[in-house]
């Protein structure tokens, strides 16, 4: 049996558009995220379909599978920046998708994402693309928002760096960096689109370290869709398996469980791989999530 079927957890409340959940489902006993018969589709072109499943508060909730089958899509659902064609996905309680187009952007603002190309402003350095949000969402002072920004800086391990420009960092830093942006308006949920993408396993495994501080010291939920079987086995708590032959999901648990428990063999052979790059997908395949040139980290509808 699945241990976090969705269909053993508490059904959700009915769709809302009030702050407060419904009083029958007390706000703890909810999952944080949950996506409901879920299917993606791009016009006529299903690319998943029936996705169902929940992400618990603080967890650190994988989602894997094959290139091209869906992951970054299925961020831009989560996040409010792609309707579904079909079913819902609710946030605390909230249908995401029946809220009004304000509304929704006011909740998606509890979001930060790193986007798979992990794109800062190269004109700006460190300091100046972590102000960005803050100045853009919050009426903060000059002198407020520095400290902010030092702040998340300290956070990620890049204290004193913030007049560097990116070009001048090397790739884990940049991508800790891109980690403090998204994390500008101290998200509930981060999300982390191929985080590891383009770094020498030192330093993903630097960055897996800082996820896991991250998540233990300040309880923020991280989504990351990752390959990397490093990172699945020493960050996952959940996981997801998207498969592109039947357009939907295949398995969910935790990593360690499905590695030996998983019904198909596709995902036990996914997760026994002894070469994490034989038949991975490719690392730095098309990012539809990022714009051609960097934008705000934090998501927008
Ligand atoms: N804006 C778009 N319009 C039409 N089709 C799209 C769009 N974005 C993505 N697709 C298609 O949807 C499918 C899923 O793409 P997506 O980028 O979500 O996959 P992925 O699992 O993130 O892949 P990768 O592992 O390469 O990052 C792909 O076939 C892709 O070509
Ligand atoms: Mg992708």
């Amino acid at each position: 049996m699945n241990p976090h079927d969705p269909a053993s957890q508490p059904a959700p409340p009915t769709p809302s558009t009030q702050a407060q959940p419904t009083r029958s489902v007390p706000a703890e006993a909810q999952p944080q995220v949950r996506v409901s018969h879920l299917t993606m589709a791009y016009g006529d072109r299903v690319i998943q379909h029936d996705l169902d499943f929940d992400i618990r508060r603080g967890s650190r909730f994988i989602i894997m599978g094959d290139s091209g089958c869906g992951k970054s899509t299925l961020l831009k659902h989560i996040i409010g920046l792609k309707r579904p064609a079909q079913g819902q996905v609710w946030f605390e309680g909230q249908d995401v998708w029946a809220l009004s187009d304000d509304q929704r952007s006011g909740l998606c603002r509890q979001f930060g994402v790193l986007y798979q190309s992990g794109a800062l402003w190269s004109s700006m350095t460190l300091a100046q693309n972590i102000a960005l949000p803050i100045s853009q969402y919050t009426g903060l002072s000059e002198r407020e928002t520095n400290e902010l920004v030092s702040l998340k800086l300290a956070l990620v391990g890049l204290d004193g760096f913030g007049d560097y420009y990116p070009s001048e960092l090397s790739g884990g830093m940049r991508k800790r960096a891109g980690l403090a942006r998204a994390m500008a308006l101290d998200p509930k949920v981060l999300f982390l689109d191929e985080p590891s993408a383009g770094l020498d396993p030192l330093s993903s495994r630097l960055l897996d370290e800082l996820i896991l501080e991250l998540n233990e010291s300040l309880g923020v939920t991280f989504v990351i869709v990752t390959h990397e079987l490093a990172s699945i086995f020493a960050i996952g708590t959940d996981a997801i398996f998207l498969d592109s032959d039947t357009r939907t999901m295949l398995e969910n648990g935790p990593p360690r469980w499905m590695a030996e428990h998983a019904r198909s063999d596709k995902v036990r052979r996914f997760l026994s791989r002894s070469d994490s790059s034989s038949d991975a997908p490719a690392a730095n395949a098309a990012a539809p999530m990022a714009s051609p040139t960097p934008e705000s980290s934090q998501a927008k509808a």
